[in-house]
């Protein structure tokens, strides 16, 4: 009996959860989708010198530029950077995943 209400608790926890979090991260999907299939190649794990998503301290020295300078580079490339991350996204899709990567590194 004890042992099946905590089951059920955890299951209540778990659906309240999933829809917050979600909520918090989706501000334009798009950026979510474009990051997956286009930059995670290079940003998951650092490849080149690239800011590593989930690194605090890499992506505070890119924030700090400000936002028109992170996008002009995004745009533009930069070093091992492919313009545009060698996407054919638009300016705000790519906003939306520097957005996305930058939301899952504080
Ligand atoms: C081929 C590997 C590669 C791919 C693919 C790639 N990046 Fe990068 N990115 C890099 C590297 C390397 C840097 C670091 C450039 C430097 O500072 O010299 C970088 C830097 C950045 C920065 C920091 C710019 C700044 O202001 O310092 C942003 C933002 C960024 N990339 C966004 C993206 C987005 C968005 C995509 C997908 C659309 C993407 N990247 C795809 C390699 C890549």
């Amino acid at each position: 009996m004890f042992k099946r209400s905590g089951k059920f608790a955890a299951l209540i926890l778990a659906a309240g959860l999933v829809p917050a979090l979600a909520v918090a991260q989706d501000a334009n999907p798009a950026g979510e989708k474009l990051y997956k299939s286009a930059c995670i190649a290079c940003h998951a794990a650092g490849v080149a010198g690239a800011p590593k998503v989930g690194d605090k301290a890499a992506w505070a020295k890119v924030t700090e530029k400000g936002m028109d300078a992170v996008m002009q580079i995004t745009i533009n490339g930069k070093g091992a950077m492919p313009p545009r991350g060698a996407s054919t996204a638009d300016d705000a899709t790519l906003r939306a995943a520097v957005e996305y990567m930058i939301a899952q590194s504080q």
